[in-house]
This record gives structure tokens, sequence and C-alpha cells, in this order.
């Protein structure tokens, strides 16, 4: 396992460098589909954990799409303790869009975590990557989380204004945080309101 080294940062000066950055050249509203004549939007479904094959279908998907790909036995850790909190995204009988999440405690809070998130290449821009983080993030508060957190890498834009677009902060920088070298951020989303004492005024 890569030393995960944590260092603070500046997250307005990290925020400020990112978006600076030329703009991302990837396709803009699902290039794919419209090469195809498909020019309309698809209709997505989505749905939660039911059996193993879904699972078997979105490895590929997971392996594919992130930069570190998991075992089947770390899928199946996530996916049979927090069924609930794994949802996928369908075209058709095409599973093209994954999360999969967890929830428990954590230094007197309840964190939730997204351990992986990814839509198919040919299926971006269409807010799927949105719509199940949603889902995810309403199933925490359902379940009273009080915050939620990620890690992801530094350079990932879409994801960093996916994110950020839902009230995720940027918490801190990891070094080296994943097996290729690569630093990571450490995102946050605050479900709660901080809980002040009243000082007594006498
Ligand atoms: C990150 C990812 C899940 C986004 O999925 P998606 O369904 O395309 O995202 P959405 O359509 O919901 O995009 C939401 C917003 O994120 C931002 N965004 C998404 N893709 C972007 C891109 N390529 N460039 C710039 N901004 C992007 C935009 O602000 C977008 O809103 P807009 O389309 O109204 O401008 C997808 O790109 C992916 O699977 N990437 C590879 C795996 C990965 O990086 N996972 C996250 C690891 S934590």
């Amino acid at each position: 396992m890569t030393e995960r080294i944590e260092a603070k940062i500046s997250v307005e000066d990290e925020k400020a460098s990112i978006d600076s950055e030329s703009e991302i050249i990837e396709s803009s509203k699902n290039d794919e589909l419209m090469k195809e004549g498909t020019q309309s939007i698809p209709q997505i479904d989505y749905s939660d954990f039911r059996e193993e094959s879904q699972l078997l279908s979105v490895k590929g998907l997971i392996d594919r799409e992130l930069s570190e790909p998991y075992s089947i036995y770390t899928y199946r850790y996530f996916i049979y303790t927090w069924p609930h909190l794994c949802f996928f995204a369908r075209h058709g009988d095409k599973y093209v869009g994954v999360i999969v999440c967890k929830l428990e405690p954590h230094g007197g809070l309840k964190r939730g975590y997204i351990a992986m998130l990814a839509v198919d290449g040919a299926y971006r821009r269409l807010k799927i990557g949105t719509t199940l983080t949603e889902k995810a993030i309403d199933t925490m508060v359902l379940g009273e989380a009080d915050e939620i957190v990620l890690e992801t890498e530094l350079t990932n834009r879409p994801a960093l204004r996916l994110y950020d677009s839902l009230g995720f902060i940027r918490e801190k920088r990891l070094k080296r945080y994943y097996l290729n070298g690569a630093d990571a951020l450490r995102l946050k989303l605050f479900l709660k309101e901080p809980i002040y004492e009243e000082e007594d005024v006498d």
C-alpha cells in the first residue's frame, strides 16, 4: 500500500489553479450517441443493488474508468455491506454508470464515503454522474450522515466540478495517494449545521 502523506492546502488556491487551466476537450454532451444519429437525450433508468450480475456488468466499466482498479472482493465488501448505497444507471440493458458508497461511524460522527463513481465515456455530460451522486447523498441523509467524504485525483477536473456543484469543499491534499504516484484531493460535504454550545453570560 502506498504511504499516504496528508498535507493541508489552501483550498481556494487549489481551486483557482485547477479552474484556470484550459477547458477539458472531452466530448460535450454525449458525442458518441450524436455520431450514431441519436440526437435526443437517452432514457436512463436508475436502480439500486439487487443482484450480483449487476456488479459483474459494471466491473468492466469501473476498471476502465478509474485509475486505480479494485478486486472483485473490494466491490463485494462495499456492495454487500451497504447495498442501499450502491446505485446503477442503465440505458436499455446496458449499464452506463455506477456509484458505490459506505456509511459508518467515524470519530463520533456518521461519515459517508463515496468509494467509486464512474460513467461510461459515451454517456458523459448527461448528468448521470450528478444523479447517481445525488441519490447516494439523499440516502445518506436519510441514514443521518453528518458528512460525506471522498478522494479524487488532483487533476480530475470533471469530478472536481461535479462535486463542487453539489457543495463539496476541498479539504486537504493527499500526497502520492494513488498507486501511480498521483496526488489526491479529499473532498467533504457537510450535511449538518455545527452545534455551538451557549456560553453562560453572568
Ligand atoms: C466524473 C464523471 C463521473 C462525471 O460523470 P458525468 O455523468 O459526465 O457528469 P455530469 O454530466 O453529471 O456532469 C456534472 C458537471 O460536472 C462537470 N463536468 C463533467 N464532465 C466534465 C468535463 N469533461 N469537463 C469539465 N467539466 C465537467 C460539469 O460542470 C458538469 O455540468 P454541465 O454538464 O452542466 O457543465 C465521469 O467523467 C467519469 O466517470 N470519469 C471517470 C471516472 C472518475 O473520474 N470518477 C470520479 C472519481 S471520484
